[in-house]
């Protein structure tokens, strides 16, 4: 049983001046077994969010706390965070040309684990892996990401999941650019490791496609930095027929008032 737990957290990009604050004091507690859609608007600090926890160094964390069973993870770096049992799949996962698909996988799996797989059983995870998110063996020995579409950048970032086992995964809008097939292969891989492992999610998106093939326990909707409404599966839906301008809109007001009486 794991437990992640954010804390009042600030996060700024950018330099001095140039300092922009994008959280503005995000409280979330994501327990083994839990999924967790966050849903809100574009440029509303979604992926900021899904960075910070991850320790991408262009955010600054001005405040608040993150920690893993107690374990402070602000204080670590990004490969003992991913040690520790997170785990992020980007929305624009990077392209690493010259390292193959295979190498990179076992490269990673050494550096979670802090050993190296047996081999045998390693080639076997991997290939049933790759069949059970439809994937051709052929991409084991292509370059990360290089040439790939969309839908299967996105599906490589689930067989890693799928592969380095964590305890909490965070997944920044897996379903965009995805077809109706590839959606499923890709919720039926999340679905899978839910199963068998207990992981915890935290699922991004924008749209409601994906929570009618992965299932949300709570769904929060995150505007302008912050959560601003939370529910279960059920707020999916009203913000599936309603959208988010009604947030939008009270956020900015709120936002006006606070600047009127600083
Ligand atoms: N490296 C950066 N430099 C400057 N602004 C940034 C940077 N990263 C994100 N932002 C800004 O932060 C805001 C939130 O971005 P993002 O977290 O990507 O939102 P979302 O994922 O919800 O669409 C946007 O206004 C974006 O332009
Ligand atoms: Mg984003």
């Amino acid at each position: 049983m794991s437990v992640l737990e954010i804390r009042d957290l600030h996060v700024s990009v950018g330099e001095g001046d140039e300092a922009k604050e994008i959280l503005r004091g995000v409280d979330l507690t994501i327990r083994s077994g839990e999924t967790h859609a966050i849903m809100g608007p574009n440029g509303s600090g979604k992926s900021t969010l899904a960075y910070s926890i991850a320790g991408h160094p262009k955010y600054t964390v001005t405040s608040g706390s993150v920690t893993l069973d107690g374990e402070d993870v602000l204080a670590m770096s990004v490969d003992e965070r991913a040690r520790a049992g997170l785990f992020l799949a980007m929305q624009y996962p990077v392209e690493v040309p010259g390292v193959s698909v295979s190498n990179f996988l076992r490269t990673a799996a050494t550096a979670v684990k802090g050993e190296a797989p047996k081999l045998r059983t390693w080639v076997k995870d991997v290939k049933t892996e790759m069949a059970g998110l439809e994937m051709d063996p052929a991409f084991a020995e292509r370059n990360v990401n290089e040439g790939f579409s969309g839908g299967e950048k996105k599906r490589h970032e689930i067989l890693q999941m799928r592969l380095l086992k964590p305890k909490i995964a965070v997944l920044d809008e897996t379903d965009s650019g995805l077809d109706v097939d590839a959606l499923r292969i890709v919720s039926e891989g999340v679905n899978r490791t839910r199963e068998d492992s207990d992981l915890g999610v935290l699922l991004i998106t924008h749209y409601t496609r994906i929570l009618r093939y992965i299932k949300p326990d709570f769904v929060h909707v995150f505007v302008a930095g912050r959560f601003v409404e939370e529910g279960g599966a059920e707020l999916a839906d009203k913000l599936e027929s309603e959208g988010y301008a009604a947030y939008v809109k009270d956020s900015a007001e709120q936002a006006a008032s606070e600047a009127a009486s600083a």
